[in-house]
C-alpha cells in the first residue's frame, strides 16, 4: 500500500425508510431556507418528492424547488442553480436523484459559495474549493457511487468536454432500495455495470501484492455480477436492489482506492465520448470496457486471471474477459456503439475528436496513446 491519509465525512442511511429517520435527525441540524434539488420529474411521480417535501415542511423549513437536472448534468444547469441558490439565500441543498443530480449539487453548492467561476479555479488555477452550502443526498437510483465522494462530473457543452470538478460532498446519504423500485431495468443493469466498472478500474491499477483493496475490489465485482443476475430473473428483488446499492457506494466511495494508482480509461473514454453524444454512462462503459480489456490484457494478465477466477469462476484471463463480454450481452446491455442513444450519428470523424480531446491520465496497467484509444473507439463501432 501506498502511503495514504483516510476519513470518512458522509452518514450513510441505509434501508427502508431511512429518509425519514435522516431528515429527522439532519435537518435540525441546518438552516431555514432548503433548495430541494431533483431531475426531470421521475421523483414527482413515484411519490418520493411529496414525502421528502411533507418531511422538511414538518421540520419548519422553507423550500426552493430546482427541477430539472438533466442526465449528464450540464455546466449551464450548475450555474442556474449556483445563482438560485445565492438569490434565495439557500442555507441547505437536498440532491433528491441519481448520481446526476447529487453531481450536479455537489457543484452547485461550491460555486455559490465561491466569488470566481468553479472551472476557471480548478482547470486553470488549480485550485479547490474548502468551502460550499453544506448539503445531503437522498439516492433514487443507484450505481455510480456519487453520494459518498465530492469529485462530480459535469458536462461543459461550450467546451466540448466532460469531466470531473470537485465540489463539496454530502454531509449524509440516504440508500432506501424501495426508492429506486421504480427505475426502469435498462437504467438498473446499467447503473449497475457502473458499478462493475468502477471496482475493475480501481482493481487494474496498482497496489502491493496480497492488499485488502483488490480483494475488496473482487468482492464488491463479485457481489456485483450476482445481483444483477438475480434482478435478471426477479427486476422487483429487493433484497439484490439493496445489495447492487451498498455495492454502488463501496466502489466509489474511496475505500477501494486508498494507497494506490488506479486505472479509469474506460472512463475517461466514456466521459468524452458522453461530452459529444451525451449517452448514458454505464451504457457507454459496456460497449467500451470488453474492447478496451483486450487491448491491456497482456499488460495485467495476472491481475486480470485473478478477476477470471473470483468474478466468473474461469481459469484464465482470456476466459474471463470473455466471460465479461458475453456477461454484458446477457444483461442486453449495449455492445456497440451504434447502439447508444445518441445526440449526434456516431462516426468516425466524431470518435477521432472524442480521442484527441480525452483526459490522458497517470494510470496503470499501462496509459493509452490517442492513436490507441482511437482504434479502440472504431473497434466499439
Ligand atoms: O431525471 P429523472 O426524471 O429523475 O429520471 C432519472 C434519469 O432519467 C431516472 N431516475 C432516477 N431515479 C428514478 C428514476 N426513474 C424512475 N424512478 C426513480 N426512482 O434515472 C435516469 C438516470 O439518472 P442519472 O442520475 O442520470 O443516472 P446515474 O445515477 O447513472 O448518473 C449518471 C451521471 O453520474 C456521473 C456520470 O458521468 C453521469 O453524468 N458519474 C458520477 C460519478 C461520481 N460522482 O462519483 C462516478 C461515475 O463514474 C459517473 O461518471
Ligand atoms: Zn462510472
Amino acid at each position: 500500500m501506498n502511503k495514504f491519509n483516510f476519513s470518512y465525512p458522509t452518514k450513510v442511511y441505509f434501508g427502508e425508510g431511512a429518509a425519514a429517520e435522516a431528515l429527522k435527525l439532519e435537518l435540525p441540524k441546518v438552516g431555514k431556507t432548503v433548495m430541494l434539488a431533483y431531475g426531470g420529474g421521475s421523483v414527482k411521480k413515484n411519490g418520493i418528492y411529496d414525502e421528502l417535501k411533507k418531511l422538511l415542511l414538518q421540520a419548519g423549513k422553507e423550500i426552493v424547488d430546482f427541477s430539472g437536472i438533466m442526465s449528464n448534468p450540464t455546466y449551464a444547469k450548475v450555474q442556474e442553480g449556483a445563482a438560485l441558490a445565492r438569490e434565495s439565500q439557500v442555507d441547505f441543498i437536498l440532491a433528491v436523484g441519481g448520481g446526476s443530480v447529487i453531481d450536479c449539487c455537489k457543484v452547485v453548492s461550491a460555486q455559490a459559495a465561491l466569488q470566481e467561476d468553479i472551472w476557471s479555479m480548478e482547470y486553470e488555477k488549480g485550485k479547490f474549493p474548502v468551502a460550499g452550502i453544506p448539503m445531503g443526498a437522498v439516492v433514487t437510483v443507484s450505481g455510480t457511487g456519487a453520494e459518498m465522494n465530492s469529485g462530480a462530473v459535469i458536462t461543459y457543452e461550450e467546451k466540448m468536454w466532460k469531466g470531473p470538478v470537485v465540489g463539496t460532498g454530502a454531509s449524509f446519504a440516504v440508500l432506501d432500495p424501495v426508492y429506486t423500485a421504480t427505475v426502469p431495468a435498462m437504467q438498473v443493469l446499467s447503473g449497475a455495470f457502473d458499478t462493475l466498472s468502477h471496482a475493475m478500474e480501481t482493481y487494474l491499477g496498482t497496489s502491493d501484492a496480497d492488499n485488502v483493496s483488490d480483494d475488496a475490489a473482487l468482492a464488491v465485482m463479485r457481489n456485483t455480477v450476482v445481483n444483477m443476475r438475480r434482478l435478471l430473473q426477479d427486476l422487483n428483488d429487493m433484497q439484490a436492489r439493496g445489495n447492487l446499492m451498498w455495492d454502488s457506494a463501496m466502489a466509489e466511495n474511496g475505500i477501494l482506492k486508498v494507497g494506490r494508482l488506479t486505472d479509469f480509461q474506460a472512463h475517461q473514454i466514456e466521459h468524452q465520448l458522453g461530452a459529444y453524444t451525451d449517452c448514458n454512462h454505464g451504457q457507454g462503459l459496456a460497449v467500451i470496457h470488453p474492447v478496451y480489456y483486450r487491448h491491456i490484457l497482456k499488460d495485467a494478465e495476472e491481475k486480470f486471471t485473478r478477476f477470471a477466477k473470483t468474478v466468473f469462476g474461469k481459469d484464465t484471463a482470456e476466459e474471463g474477459l470473455e466471460a465479461l463480454t458475453e456477461f454484458i450481452k446477457e444483461c442486453g446491455l449495449p455492445t456497440k456503439l451504434g447502439q447508444l442513444q445518441s445526440k449526434v450519428e456516431i462516426t468516425p470523424e466524431v470518435l477521432r475528436k472524442v480521442a484527441d480531446t480525452c483526459n490522458i491520465i497517470k494510470c496503470n496497467p499501462r496509459q493509452l496513446s490517442r492513436e490507441e484509444i482511437y482504434e479502440i473507439l472504431l473497434e466499439c463501432m
